[in-house]
């Protein structure tokens, strides 16, 4: 099902050169302990081949940037960040807010420097990302559209097989369920004066079946389930475990994803959450997340 399914979706621009990237990255850490696919942010769904419109989701990607830099202060760790362009990225997330020149202050000799107010965390982020450059454990995947990603995502699975259980599957990502085939994707430019179009979305297999069963067998899976409605949440997080036989549902609602998720497993659920006065204190609920699911990979490592 899912090998016809990508026949009908395109591959990215830069399949070749990423893969590469993606399977030389492999290769490097084929000694490393641990290894873990952070995916990142929402997916578009374009409605021309030349797309000029798309329909999108909320995500921008702060579940799976923040926690990337949480996997990466772990020892012996290297990560492979699939994210969505334009969305948070690791150590850079922290200035979004911040308009690029406020960071900077004219020197009196024509240099440019970083300015007293934001030096601190400027100089904290800039070391940890240069760390990750020289030490090779970060590697960054772009994607934009949901063919893009499951390109991607297939490509790094692949390429994560051989290394067993040493790897962690975290897929934060906020992936659509809808999509045009190909074939039946206009061309150019839909044209208002043809009228409202009249457009079949068609469902996307889910890929969590392949990916646990086919891609990486042998690694720890931890897909996230988002609801609004808490009722159903932890009933549907419960469900994709009985379906999928992944090792983990990190179940969490829009409204209040930053503060408390769940963690559904066959034989337990667990709590995770940050209090207020923690969220001031500067505690992101993904250094919990990420203390909690090392622990759990290191006991499935074991066993
Ligand atoms: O990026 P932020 O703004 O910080 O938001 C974070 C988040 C809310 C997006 C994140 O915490 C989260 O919940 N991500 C998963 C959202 C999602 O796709 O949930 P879902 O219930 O639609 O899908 C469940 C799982 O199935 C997901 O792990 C997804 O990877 C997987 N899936 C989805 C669609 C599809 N066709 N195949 C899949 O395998």
């Amino acid at each position: 099902m899912s090998q016809e399914f990508f026949s009908e979706i395109p591959k990215p621009k830069e399949f070749e050169v990423l893969t590469k990237r993606i399977q030389q990255f492999c290769e490097k850490h084929a000694d490393t302990p641990r290894i873990v696919l952070v995916t990142s942010g929402g997916t578009t769904v374009p409605l021309e081949k030349n797309t000029v419109r798309f329909i999108d989701n909320f995500s921008i990607g702060t579940r799976g940037s923040s926690s990337c830099e949480y996997f990466l202060s772990q020892p012996c760790t290297a990560v492979v960040f699939l994210h969505r362009v334009n969305s948070l990225r690791p150590f850079t997330r922290h200035f979004t807010n911040t308009n690029f020149f406020e960071l900077l202050v004219p020197g009196d000799d024509g240099q440019i420097m970083v300015s007293q107010e934001h030096f601190p965390k400027v100089k904290k982020n800039l070391e940890r990302w240069s760390l990750c450059q020289k030490d090779g454990s970060l590697l960054e995947v772009p994607f934009t559209s949901l063919s893009d990603y499951l390109w991607m995502l297939r490509v790094c699975c692949e390429a994560f097989k051989p290394l067993g259980s040493k790897v962690i599957i975290y897929l934060a990502a906020a992936v659509s369920d809808f999509y045009i085939p190909n074939y039946e994707m206009a061309e150019h430019k839909l044209q208002s004066s043809e009228g409202a179009p009249d457009i079949q979305l068609k469902m996307v297999p889910k890929m969590l079946k392949p990916l646990v069963r086919d891609w990486v067998p042998d690694a720890f899976v931890a897909s996230f389930k988002l609801e609004t409605d808490d009722e159903i949440l932890i009933k549907k997080a419960k469900k994709a475990l009985e379906i999928y036989h992944h090792e983990l549902v990190i179940a969490n609602l829009l409204q209040t994803r930053k503060e408390r998720v769940v963690f559904v497993s066959n034989d337990a659920e667990e709590i995770i959450q940050v209090s207020q006065e923690e969220r001031e204190a500067g505690t992101e609920i993904e250094a919990k997340i990420v203390d909690r699911l090392i622990a759990l990979h290191q006991s499935f490592v074991e066993k």
